[in-house]
């Protein structure tokens, strides 16, 4: 089993990551509390929840499982998840445990966040891209204005990863998160990176992935370490997110994976960086990888001008110019403001090389 610490402003945190923590959930809790709420989804609950509930049988124990998939990070949800702690009776001494992916452990962590002013909450990820959710303390619910538009910095009071857990993971979930791990290391590990990219997902182990994964979190953790808010270095973490968010709103939630289009979008990120910094990144090598794990890379016509507004709702964008995470080169980040016309044209020719590739 690995162990790190992420340092989030008022306490610092463990991060467990290992083969069948679920077992033995009761072990990694620091102090006792009154009461537990174990919160899933449909998908996870089969898999999973027994198995949680029976490693805390010394406690208090209730569950509730939500719907899966994105709809669930509601405000109903939400205020469900309020209603069910106040009927079992939590208190400021009751934990919660968010089992599951980002979707669990945003809408938990924030029910977490605002119950009774707040109480403690673990994440339990069980998706390879909550190894970044989880890590970073950002709890939210979604607006139909948009996404993430509530929430809160909330930062759970441990994080406990079994990796065993990956293994029900369907492919394109498997390929949604190794884009984030992709994401990460392009950030700021070289010798990550290029071995991230060695390995075909389809024979990847247990313990190769958990000791990327272990990797990935330092990463995120010591970007958030040095910026809990993102009002700096932070929004590197948004590499490949520019263009990646603008297709998952365009073509909606759920046709293709968050992943799968930020896949798209950090090759869109290498192309602008070649052209600012008139330099090559190995975009052949990152192409043939995706293409070769399986990631979608075709798209639907899609007008630039439609995808240059979206990015421009995208709350991450500063004033009316884009921002976008740049590579001066691999493991070398750099945020630059990007003109429209410049943007536009980029965009054009991006999505007109993506098409002519995916005859
Ligand atoms: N808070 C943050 O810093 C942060 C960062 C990145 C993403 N996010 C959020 O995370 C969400 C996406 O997370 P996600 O990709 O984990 O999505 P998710 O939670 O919807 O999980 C994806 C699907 O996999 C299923 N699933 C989960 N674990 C499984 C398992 N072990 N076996 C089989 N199926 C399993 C889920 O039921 C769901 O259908 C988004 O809402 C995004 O906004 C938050
Ligand atoms: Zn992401």
């Amino acid at each position: 089993m690995y162990q790190t610490t992420v340092k989030a402003q008022n306490h610092s945190y463990p991060v467990y990551i290992g083969e069948n923590l679920r077992h033995r959930t009761g072990e990694y809790l620091s102090k006792s509390y009154s009461s537990i709420l174990i919160i899933t989804d449909e998908t996870v609950a089969p898999y999973y929840l027994q198995d949680v509930e029976k490693s805390l049988s010394q406690e208090t124990v209730f569950t509730h499982v939500i719907p899966a998939g994105e709809q669930a990070k509601s405000i109903d949800t939400f205020y469900q998840l309020h209603t069910k702690a106040i009927e079992f009776g939590l208190d400021r001494q009751s934990l919660i445990i968010a089992l599951g992916g980002g979707v669990v452990g945003d809408v938990a962590g924030f029910a977490a966040a605002t119950f009774m002013r707040g109480i403690d909450f673990i994440q339990m990820p069980t998706t390879i891209l909550a190894h970044d959710s989880s890590v970073g303390g950002k709890v939210a619910i979604n607006h139909e204005h948009g996404k993430n538009l509530i929430g809160n910095f909330y930062a759970p009071v441990a994080v406990i990863y079994d990796v065993q857990t990956l293994h029900t993971l369907s492919d394109n979930e498997i390929r949604s998160g190794y884009a984030e791990l992709l994401k990460e290391a392009l950030l700021a590990d070289r010798k990550l990176y290029q071995s991230l990219i060695m390995n075909q997902l389809s024979s990847l182990t247990s313990q190769e992935l958990a000791d990327k994964l272990v990797r990935g979190i330092n990463i995120k953790a010591g970007i958030v370490e040095i910026d809990e808010r993102e009002s700096g270095i932070r929004k590197c973490l948004n590499l490949g997110h520019t263009l990646g968010h603008a297709l998952e709103s365009i073509l909606g939630y759920g046709y293709r994976t968050h992943g799968e289009l930020v896949a798209i979008g950090l090759l869109f990120a290498f192309r602008v960086s070649e052209k600012t910094f008139s330099m090559e990144l190995p975009y052949e090598q990152l192409y043939t990888w995706l293409k070769s794990n399986g990631y979608p890379l075709n798209l639907p016509y899609i007008e630039p001008e439609q995808i240059l507004t979206k990015m421009k709702k995208d709350k991450k964008t500063l004033r009316s110019t884009i921002q976008m995470v740049l590579l001066e080169d691999v493991a070398k980040p750099s945020l630059k403001e990007i003109s429209d016309i410049l943007l536009l044209d980029y965009l054009d020719d991006f999505l007109e090389e993506l098409a002519q590739r995916n005859q």
